[in-house]
């Protein structure tokens, strides 16, 4: 049986009295590629938080690689191998693709490199490293560009790229094909492919079901705070309390459209 990267064990949080996760457990298996569903307001993106330690669960632990993540802040768990994208781009506009990149390096390259401008630091292996993954990943024309002059679907990718700079074994992605149309799509899930080939376990949030359903193998679901389904993606629209939490929603983000 295959070992689990990640476990969610009866994770709670609370904020002002509102219950936003409540007792939340599954396992996220190694080099799976895994996703978490569910409507708006589920409760997906406090559960990332939790998981990279930007909020500590009320209750409960995450482990990784069976290590107890609980009091480790947010920098050690990038540096311990868990890194993520965010739901809003948080890349530096004013700043190159290639500086962009070099940064999601931080937590490995020594801080004296980080800080020293491209030209001193473009011996450094850091800066290799980083042109070599834009160029694999077909990005490496844009790497002199400023991020805010290209169009949206490739910052999103620049985003994937960044947290990949910190050599993950696990990485964990909120919506990264919001807002992408149907080919920056279909580009950005070979992409991911080609990320999970190397024997990196995804995790990742989205909306677009014929996303997910074409790139995960495994599925947990979330509605109201609560894990409502864990298991096989294949399943999943035999699941009456799936179907039942999606039902109402509307055409772009309903199940049948997977
Ligand atoms: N820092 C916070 N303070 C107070 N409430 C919060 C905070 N973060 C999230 N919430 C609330 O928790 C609930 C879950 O939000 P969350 O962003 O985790 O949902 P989500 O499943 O990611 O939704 P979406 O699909 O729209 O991104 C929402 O009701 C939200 O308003
Ligand atoms: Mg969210």
């Amino acid at each position: 049986m295959s070992r689990s990267i990640l476990k969610l064990s009866n994770v709670s949080k609370s904020f002002g009295g509102v219950k936003v996760l409540e007792n939340v457990s599954f396992d996220v298996e190694q080099g799976s590629r895994h996703a978490l569903i569910g409507p708006n307001g589920a409760g997906k993106t406090t559960l990332f938080n939790v998981i990279s330690g930007i909020h500590e669960p009320d209750k409960g632990s995450v482990f990784f690689e069976e290590k107890d993540l609980n009091g480790v802040p947010s920098r050690k768990r990038i540096k311990e191998g868990l890194s993520r994208s965010f739901q809003n781009i948080r890349l530096m506009p004013h700043l190159s693709v290639l500086e962009n990149v070099m940064l999601g390096q931080h937590s490995r390259v020594p801080f004296i490199d980080m800080i020293k401008p491209l030209s001193l630091a473009s011996k450094s292996a850091g800066k290799d490293e980083a042109i070599e993954t834009l160029n694999s990943f077909g990005i490496d024309l844009h790497r002199g560009q400023t991020v805010s002059s290209l169009p949206y679907g490739i910052r999103k990718k620049i985003e994937v790229v960044r947290a990949l700079m910190a050599g993950p074994r696990l990485l964990m992605l909120d919506e990264p094909a919001a807002g992408l149309n149907t080919v920056e799509t279909n580009t950005l899930r070979d992409f991911l492919n080609e990320v999970s080939s190397r024997g990196i376990t995804l995790l990742l949030v989205d909306h677009d079901m014929p996303f997910v359903n074409s790139l995960c193998t495994q599925v947990s679901v979330m509605n109201f705070g609560q894990l409502i389904y864990d298991g096989p993606i294949s399943e999943l629209r035999n699941d009456k309390k799936v179907l039942e939490a999606y039902l109402g929603m509307d055409e772009d983000t309903e199940l049948s459209n997977a």
